[in-house]
């Protein structure tokens, strides 16, 4: 394994105020130290600008580079390409720590790792790899996946958007939307179909430069949280690509977005523990400062059955998450892990963030404490990524597998 990056920037980290880190014993050397050092990068840097970034719908350019500097922002990818060449537990674990100070760059920083340069590296030919990995690495500039479409969402396999062999050129229409970082992407793993009739074995994925002529972006939308990063359309108007960025066979390109996918949703599913744990600490800290009736209200017995449901559903979603990312890492097959991971993880933050407010009450609703941005950030994880309603279909199916 190879963290310099990450090693050089804890020797110069001073270490603040400390809080359990769960788990800790069943974690190894560099488990700890990436989990400590990305902690600390959170409460330092991450946390104090994370509701101005709310507030303003900004992208935080810096802060991506500093990211990409600990070797985050290809934290999976291997050596050999430039990557930290970590594993899949080390990626769960900084997305849960980064998206603990600021889920906003958790998105960017799970698409551009496992849906972008995870793609380029398992998928992408020598050739595809040079051109589109190198710049990739350090945060500077960061890439996208495209397969959703206005007519599309969970029906992933009903892509309209066509790709057509023309010379050399493979020439792409239609429209992508809900594209996470589509604005500040540079480059672009685009789905389309190259036969309608052939369903989801009609698909073939592609790499595509943002500045392809005939490709465009269209409205960046408005949205109730993570608003660090773009959400935006990809319109594609007869936009030529070369052909040799065709990624993978021909028609190959539905499996290999679903694979991306399963690794996808642990990266998903540690953003959204990020968010969880954020909202158990914060109710915790202001359950213990907050007084009523004559002492804190933390020692009512109201409070604390809150606190233990969050800490247990938070504990039992980061085993499952943890556990979707050491089969991964064991090459065992994980699909079935991953999507009850990001279930449970999703669902938890979702409950955390809605105690976390209640405990708060008034002080959760308004913008002066962070409860009511986990309450808006804790959403999307059930949404993107394939929803709750999607990973329960993929968990049964599964299962049913298991049984025949
Ligand atoms: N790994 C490998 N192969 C898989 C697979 C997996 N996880 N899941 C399905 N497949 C294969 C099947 O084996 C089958 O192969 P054959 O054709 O050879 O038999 C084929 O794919 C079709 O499978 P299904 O019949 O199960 O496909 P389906 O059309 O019924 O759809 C689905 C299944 C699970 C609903 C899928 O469409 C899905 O996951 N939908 C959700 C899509 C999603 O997550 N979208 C998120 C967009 S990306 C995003 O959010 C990023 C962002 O910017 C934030």
């Amino acid at each position: 394994m190879h963290c310099a990056r990450i090693i050089s920037y804890l020797r110069q980290t001073v270490p603040g105020p400390r809080r359990s880190i769960a788990c800790l014993a069943a974690l190894s050397d560099t488990h700890q130290m990436l989990q400590k050092t990305c902690r600390d990068f959170a409460d330092n840097e991450l946390f104090p600008v994370a509701a101005k970034i709310d507030k303003e719908h900004y992208y935080p350019t810096e802060l991506m580079t500093k990211i990409g500097d600990l070797g985050l922002m290809s934290i999976v990818l291997s050596t050999k390409y430039g990557g930290t060449g970590l594993d899949y537990l080390a990626y769960a674990i900084a997305m849960e720590e980064i998206s603990r100070g600021c889920a906003s760059i958790g998105v960017t920083m799970s698409i551009h790792n496992s849906l972008y340069l995870g793609v380029l590296e398992k998928y992408g030919t020598e050739q595809q790899k040079r051109n589109f990995i190198p710049g990739y690495i350090d945060g500077r500039q960061i890439g996208c996946f495209a397969l959703s479409e206005p007519g599309n969402g969970s029906d992933a396999g009903a892509a309209s958007t066509t790709a057509v062999l023309s010379g050399d050129r493979w020439v792409l229409n239609g429209t992508k939307c809900w594209i996470s970082g589509g604005y500040e992407a540079k480059a672009g793993i685009v789905f389309a179909t190259t036969d309608k009739s052939l369903k989801h074995k009609g698909i073939s994925a592609f790499i595509v430069p943002m500045d392809s002529p005939g490709l465009s972006r269209g409205k960046n939308e408005e949205k109730l949280g993570i608003r660090g990063t773009s959400t935006c359309q990809l319109i594609f108007e007869d936009c030529e690509i070369p052909r040799d960025n065709l990624i993978g066979e021909s028609g190959h390109g539905f499996k290999i977005a679903m694979q991306s996918l399963d690794a996808g949703r642990i990266g998903v599913a540690g953003q959204a523990l990020g968010i969880a744990q954020a909202a158990l600490e914060c109710a915790v800290d202001y359950a213990g400062k907050r007084h009523a009736f004559g002492q804190p209200i933390s020692k009512f017995q109201a409070i604390q059955l809150k606190i233990a449901d969050m800490s247990v559903k938070l504990e039992s979603a980061r085993l499952l998450t943890w556990r979707a990312a050491w089969l991964k890492d064991n090459k065992k097959s994980f699909t079935k892990e991953a999507a009850q991971a990001k279930l449970a993880a999703s669902e938890t933050a979702t409950f955390c963030a809605h105690q976390c407010m209640q405990i708060l009450g008034g002080m959760g609703y308004v913008s002066d404490m962070p409860a009511e941005r986990y309450y808006r950030e804790a959403r999307i994880t059930e949404i993107y990524e394939g929803t709750s309603e999607i990973q329960r279909l993929v968990i049964a199916g599964q299962i049913i597998k298991e049984f025949r």
